[in-house]
């Protein structure tokens, strides 16, 4: 089918909530959804007959029904994390598909076409892997995924097509319901440059939310001498209040939270009726704000722009809203942030804006044109030796994109046959500390001495900030390549292994899982160092490979993963 006429629009997939916008007659309008409303809770649940429910009536049965209704889907984005609604188990990507699903649904009934395109934004902060899963989420909403947008960038977007004309420095700084983004642009002659990005990914409303539901609860279950451990829907009804609590107290001074009906404690009703004011608030999340600085030092120091450079300050995210939030940076940057875009808005419309570039509503010679950046360092575990973990930087962070850089590498031994390609993503100089993409290998080199073959290993990482990793052995033009995808991502389902000692190959690999096993359950009782915690997690999931590579009677796999189980225990000196 040939899509190319049809509309594009720009999704804000967020983890409180989600809008979208669609460019067109020269301004991006935000499309509203089938309660007319802009704004959709990212809320998914099944209601009593197992139907699906999406956005606000999914919000509105949450503390009726927590047990099967999931919020904050984004946070999972990318993890192998099950999510149970009811009794029925989903992936992160397969309920983020169901809000997208709801979103394409609106937009066609409102545009009046069926929406097939979309432009998606993420959090600039976001890893391979996470921006893999919400290509998926598109693509099984039947959503061909045009682009991926850096949500800072986009909310740049939406400012810099208003302000073509204008020459400034601007950092976005993006709080939101579950992630926190610090992106610094230059505007200039029509371009929007992102000069650098970083952020934290576990950083939101959720966990201003979180800091007072804690403190609600400690203090009603000293009163009443209850815990509300497991209580699930006592816990639904305080995350509602606290919320609410939480927005009041934007502009108010001082709130009262009653809930008459908590829990019950030997039949009898218990309530919660607390006052708390904005400054004890603002007292619980200093430690997150706090959290803040260490991103906006980063995206200054790589763009090697002081503080005093900065035209402009752009607020985005419903998170901004919190009085204590402008207060910081201004005392942090010296000078006061604005909200010049619309705090809920701009996000969308700026993938909108991307959208209309791409479809061609917006003219390429008189439009906007935007460059954007990567923002982790990407690179190899070194292979100079197999105890070697350092990372070899390919592509370091904060790099104008799409990028693409190759570095040479030589046979470590010789007769070297082999190489392995381990890809790693972050800013550890150990690889092992840093996130691994995935790997291959590289077989059919040349016997000769060491050093004397070279593997040349290119990086291409595009504009939707997805890698592709291929190595080339030079002497022999032998070529291996791997996309960066679903393969290795995290949300590959776990398997159930147990049985892997009925496989008629378990004997041979009982020997090096036994001792895993003692190896695990020493390191559990002995000390504990961030060194041994990331080991134990490492031969984890070695372990976990093994035995899913025994059952699946991948031998060459197996042999493969038992010499690197065997490389982790000796490594750790046992
Ligand atoms: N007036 C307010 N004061 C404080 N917090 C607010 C206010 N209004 C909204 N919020 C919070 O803002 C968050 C939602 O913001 P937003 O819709 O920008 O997030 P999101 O785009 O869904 O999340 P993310 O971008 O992190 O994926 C929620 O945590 C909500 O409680
Ligand atoms: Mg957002």
């Amino acid at each position: 089918m040939d899509y190319s006429n049809d509309l594009i629009i720009g999704i804000d997939l967020g983890t409180a909530t989600t809008e979208a916008a669609v460019f067109r007659d020269g301004k991006a309008d935000m499309i509203l959804n089938f309660n007319e409303k802009i704004v959709t809770p990212s809320v998914v649940g099944l209601d009593e007959s197992g139907n699906f429910v999406i956005g606000e009536k999914a919000k509105a049965q949450y503390i009726m029904a927590p047990d099967r209704t999931a919020i904050e889907i984004k946070r999972k984005m990318g993890s192998k994390d099950k999510i149970y609604l009811g009794r029925q188990s989903f992936t992160p990507v397969e309920l983020s598909s169901m809000l997208l699903s709801y979103v394409k649904r609106y937009a066609s009934q409102q545009l009046g076409e069926e929406i097939t395109r979309a432009v998606i934004s993420v959090p600039a902060y976001f890893d391979d892997i996470q921006r893999q899963a919400v290509v998926e989420a598109g693509e099984k909403a039947g959503l061909k995924v045009e682009r991926i947008i850096n949500e800072p960038t986009a909310a740049a977007l939406s400012y810099g097509i208003g302000h073509m004309e204008e020459e400034s420095h601007i950092l976005v700084y993006d709080l939101g319901g579950g992630t926190f983004d610090v992106t610094l642009l230059e505007l200039f002659g029509g371009v929007l440059e992102v000069k650098a990005s970083s952020g934290d990914n576990e950083l939101g409303g959720k966990d201003f939310d979180e800091k007072l539901i804690e403190w609600f609860r400690s203090r009603f279950e000293e009163k009443h001498n209850v815990s509300l451990e497991g209580d699930t829907y006592a816990l639904a009804r305080l995350k509602e209040q606290a919320e609410q609590c939480k927005i009041s107290l934007s502009t108010r001074e001082e709130v009262q939270v009653q809930i008459p009906l908590l829990t019950e404690k030997d039949g009898v009703p218990l309530g919660l009726d607390e006052t708390i004011t904005r400054s004890q608030f603002e007292e619980m999340i200093r430690e997150l704000i706090d959290r803040t600085h260490h991103p906006i030092l980063t995206v200054l120091g790589d763009s090697k722009i002081s503080k005093d450079r900065l035209d402009l300050i752009l607020l985005v995210g419903g998170s901004t809203r919190i009085p204590m939030v402008s207060r910081d940076i201004e005392e942090f940057l010296g000078k006061e942030p604005k909200v010049e875009v619309h705090p809920d808005y701009s996000v969308a419309e700026g993938a909108a804006i991307q959208a209309g570039i791409i479809g061609g509503t917006i003219d390429s010679e008189d439009g906007i044109v935007i460059t954007d950046v990567n923002p982790y360092t990407l690179g190899i575990r070194a292979m100079r030796d197999y105890n070697d973990d350092y990372m070899s930087v390919i592509i370091p962070r904060n790099v104008t994109i799409p990028v693409k850089r190759h570095q040479i590498y030589y046979t470590s031994w010789e007769n070297q046959n082999e190489a392995e390609i381990q890809v790693y993503q972050g800013e550890s100089r150990t690889a092992s500390r840093n996130h691994c993409l995935g790997k291959f290998k590289v077989s059919g080199i040349p016997d000769g001495p060491a050093g004397e073959e070279v593997i040349d290993v290119t990086f291409s990482y595009d504009q939707n900030g997805l890698l592709q990793v291929s190595a080339v052995i030079t002497s022999t033009g032998e070529e291996a390549c791997v996309h960066i995808d679903m393969m290795e991502s995290g949300v590959e389902e776990k398997i159930d292994v147990s049985k892997w000692k009925d496989s008629s190959y378990a004997d041979d690999y009982r020997s090096i899982l036994r001792r895993s096993e003692k190896f695990i359950k020493k390191a559990k009782s002995g000390p504990k160092n961030e060194e041994m915690v990331d080991r134990v997690r490492e031969l984890k999931d070695l372990v976990y490979q093994l035995k899913k590579a025994i059952l699946e009677e991948n031998l060459e796999e197996a042999d493969y993963l038992e010499e690197d189980i065997q490389d982790l225990i000796e490594e750790a000196g046992e």
